[in-house]
């Protein structure tokens, strides 16, 4: 993998403000942390980018995208927005919290799959959204959040 300094600078060369390369910056660091991000990468974006790392982190705490906590094997978000709340998006989360038996969230005992509530996901007219490692499903009912966990459990 290339030098985490070199590949942010390559992007924030591409601004006239290399802050505006904050977000790209903290995605690439969350990708080496392994999926989430602990201090140390906001100390990492930082110093890439002549900022503070309180700056960096205030900026992750506004994005659904960036983890400040490890995350399961796998990643399970529900919207809950508008559209989504219409169409019954607070069932399918109660439906997901009884099946893994967690809150919303929180990451499954054995590590395999965090849940989440977030904001518009952006396919407002499929409500409701719910994505399943980074891959939409839509409209998902609470019915279908069984065969969603299993699935998951099965290792798919
Ligand atoms: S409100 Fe749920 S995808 Fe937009």
């Amino acid at each position: 993998m290339r030098d985490f300094d070199a590949q942010v600078q390559e992007i924030a060369a591409r601004y006239p403000d290399s802050r505006s390369a904050v977000l790209p910056a903290l995605r690439i660091a969350q990708e080496r942390h392994g999926g989430w991000l602990p201090p140390e990468a906001f100390v990492e974006v930082a110093e890439a980018l002549e900022l503070t790392p309180a700056y960096c982190q205030a900026v992750a705490t506004f994005y659904d995208m960036y983890h400040l906590a490890p995350t399961g094997k796998h990643l399970v978000e529900v919207c809950t927005n508008l559209s989504c709340a219409l169409a019954r998006a607070q069932d399918v989360v109660d439906a997901f919290e009884s099946e893994l038996d967690i809150r919303a969230g929180e990451t499954t005992e054995d590590g395999e799959i965090t849940f989440r509530v977030v904001e518009c996901l952006g396919g407002c007219g499929y409500a409701p959204v719910v994505a399943v490692d980074h891959r939409y499903r839509h409209p998902v009912s609470p019915e279908d959040v069984p065969a969603i966990v299993e699935e998951l459990r099965a290792g798919a």
